[in-house]
């Protein structure tokens, strides 16, 4: 990261429920700590990532694995999947937050993952090996589920956990994750619960956004 440059996060939210979400309050919590960070914000319940169908993923195989030029029609069945991949890229720091949907990440935020995880932009392989082209920045997931999964419920967590690995893949060089689970099991359990989880968002803030106000004055 460059001395002179502002600091980016990118801010990539599935909140629906909007003021009543509690994720979206721990991510709030997250935000304010951001000092003079510059935030960009994609909103996955109002825009709404494409799939790979048909056409799309014949023009990603044949421009990013063949190396071949795309029709005009190909271009355009990416450019929703490019831009995305570039705001990405231009960020020093994401963030995504969203609720637990039958075990997993909603739809609209795997479908951003499948959009940024571009073979060449932000991945690659060589001889059969893997590597993230993504060091150097940070990632973190804040996610809510109404159930706990500690212990033997754990293996049924698929929606942080999916996460920390795609970061993992892209080569994010610091992933954090916080999951705020119980929220659907009674008053005491969820305030107790979004408490603990807004303490852990703001210690990650206060330390990411002060390492990096600390490497850009040195
Ligand atoms: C469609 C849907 C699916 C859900 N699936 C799960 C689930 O698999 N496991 C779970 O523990 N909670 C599940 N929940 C509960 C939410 O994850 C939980 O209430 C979450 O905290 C809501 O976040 P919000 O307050 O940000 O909207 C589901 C809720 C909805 C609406």
């Amino acid at each position: 990261m460059s001395r002179d440059k502002k600091l980016k996060t990118l801010v990539v939210r599935y909140t629906p429920r909007n003021e009543r979400s509690n994720t979206g309050k721990i991510l709030d919590a997250f935000v304010k700590e951001a000092g003079s960070s510059e935030i960009e914000e994609l909103d996955l319940a109002k825009e709404v990532p494409d799939l790979f169908l048909e056409e799309s993923l014949g023009a990603y195989i044949q421009r990013n694995y063949l190396g071949q030029e795309l029709s005009a029609e190909q271009k355009a069945s990416l450019s929703k999947m490019d831009r995305m991949t570039l705001q990405v890229k231009s960020a020093d720091i994401v963030v995504v937050a969203y609720p637990m949907n039958n075990f997993s990440m909603p739809a609209p935020v795997k479908a951003w993952f499948d959009s940024v995880m571009l073979k060449g932009q932000t991945w690659d392989a060589k001889d059969g090996r893997y590597y993230g082209l993504m060091d150097g920045r940070k990632a973190l997931a804040i996610v809510t589920s109404g159930g706990l999964y500690s212990g033997e419920m754990s293996a049924w967590e698929h929606a942080l956990s999916l996460a920390r690995l795609e970061f993992q893949f892209m080569g994010y060089s610091e992933i954090q994750g916080v999951l705020g689970g119980g929220m659907n099991m009674g008053e005491e359990i969820k305030s107790g619960v979004l408490r603990r989880s807004i303490e852990d968002v703001r210690k990650i803030a206060r330390k990411w956004y002060g390492e990096m106000a600390e490497s850009q004055t040195a």
